[in-house]
Parts: structure tokens; sequence; C-alpha cells
């Protein structure tokens, strides 16, 4: 958390930034606590990921992608306001499905590191973060984004234990030991290509959640954030 609050901050509307590395339940923790807090949650992973799928829907075949064929393809991407979250349009319609498949998750990396793109991302998040507070999640929310949020969360878990939330989310069963090590293997490579984007704001309050629930995790965010506006 930050320092001191100057009544300007105050007025300022309210910025929980939740950053952590691929599988780290930030997306789900911070639509939960959106929930909670009343505030809307934006998702600038999802925006990444709308870039890429945009950029594969306009040229299938192409691997050679340029920062310029991206950001054109990117003009069919919009963040649309919904009840409790922002929600990453391609053409005027959700795809979420196709947002989180295998096409996309493993070329979103490169994209991401393009540094025009990120300033792309930047804005639309920032853009959405004007009228109300807003909870964020992705790999630089709390340095390169809102370095001035009032609540900042970095959250870690265990590869093994992340690898196992996410089989269970996608298999919907309890998956087994080999099916884990495989999946510890893609996030740790993820986790290698997502390296020069993901930091850790020296005021953001580090939670481990190897060993919490979600809803654990959710009343820690909800603790902060409940003191920051205090
Ligand atoms: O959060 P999620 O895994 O859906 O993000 C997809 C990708 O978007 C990440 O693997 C990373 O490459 C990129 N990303 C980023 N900075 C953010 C959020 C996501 O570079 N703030």
């Amino acid at each position: 958390m930050t320092s001191p609050v100057s009544a300007a901050e105050r007025r300022r509307p309210l910025v929980v930034a939740i950053d952590g590395p691929a599988a780290s339940g930030k997306s789900s923790t911070a639509k939960w606590v959106a929930r909670v807090l009343g505030f809307r949650h934006v998702d600038s992973g999802a925006l990444y990921r709308a870039a890429t799928a945009a950029t594969l829907r306009a040229a299938p075949g192409d691997t050679g992608w340029t920062e310029d064929a991206v950001l054109a393809a990117a003009a069919a991407v919009t963040l649309v306001p919904g009840e409790t979250s922002f929600h990453a349009h391609l053409d005027g319609v959700d795809a979420e499905e196709e947002l989180r498949g295998g096409a996309v998750t493993s070329r979103v990396s490169l994209v991401a590191r393009m540094p025009r793109v990120r300033d792309w991302v930047n804005a639309m998040v920032r853009r959405a973060a004007e009228g109300s507070p807003v909870v964020v999640d992705g790999r630089d929310m709390g340095t390169a984004v809102f370095p001035h949020a009032r609540v900042k969360v970095f959250l870690v878990a265990d590869s093994w234990e992340r690898a196992k939330r996410r089989l269970v989310q996608r298999l919907e069963r309890v998956p087994t030991d080999a099916e884990i090590a495989d999946e510890v293997d893609a996030l740790v490579q993820r986790d290698a290509k997502d390296e020069a984007q993901t930091r850790q704001a020296a005021d953001a309050v580090l939670i481990d959640t190897t060993y919490l629930t979600q809803e654990e995790q959710v009343e820690r965010i909800v603790a902060i954030a409940r003191a920051a506006m205090r």
C-alpha cells in the first residue's frame, strides 16, 4: 500500500491494482474483489489477448507480426463497460472463448512485448479508470500504469499449485500428477516469456496464495482496500 493519502488523491477515483504471474488467480480474485467493493473490474491481460486475437483474425497464416500490423488489427478491439466488469470485445462482439484459446495464449507474450501495444493497452485501462473506482489486474498495473494506485497487491503462488488450479478450472475434475507436471512446464515457460513485463511495485502488499482459499485472498484484499478508503 502507498503512503499517506493527500486530499487531491482522495478525490481521484480509487484504483486497486492487482498484479502477479500467470495463473496466480489475479483475474478471478480481482473480479470478486470488485463485486464486494462495488467497483468495476478491468482485466488488462484480456486486452493483450484481444489484440492478439484480432491479429490472428486479420492475418491467420502470418507469423512475422509487426507492431504496426498488431496495432492496425487492434482497432477492432473495444473495452465495453458491463455491470461489474469491463469486457474486451472484438468487432463489437464478446469473444471470451477465442481470447482464452491456445492460439492466442501461445502468441500473446510476443504481442505484449511491443512497446506501442503496451501504450495502447495502458491508455485503454487508464480511460476505464477515469470515471469510477476500479480493480485492475495484470503484470504492471501497480508500476507502469497506476504508480499512484492507492492499493497495490502482488499475488504469487507455488507453480505446482498454480498449475493445479488452472487444470481444475479447465478440466472440471481433479488432475493427475502427470497432468500437473506438464502444466507446470507450460507455466514456467510463460513466466519466462513475461518476465520483463511483470513488475512488483516496491509498495505492493505481497500475498502468497499457495495455502489460501480464494475467499481468504479476497477478504485480505478487501480489508486492505477498505483501510485505504478510510
Ligand atoms: O493475465 P493473462 O495471463 O490473461 O495475460 C495474458 C498475457 O498478457 C500475459 O501472458 C502477458 O504476456 C500479457 N500481459 C502483460 N501485462 C499485463 C497483463 C498481461 O504483459 N499488464
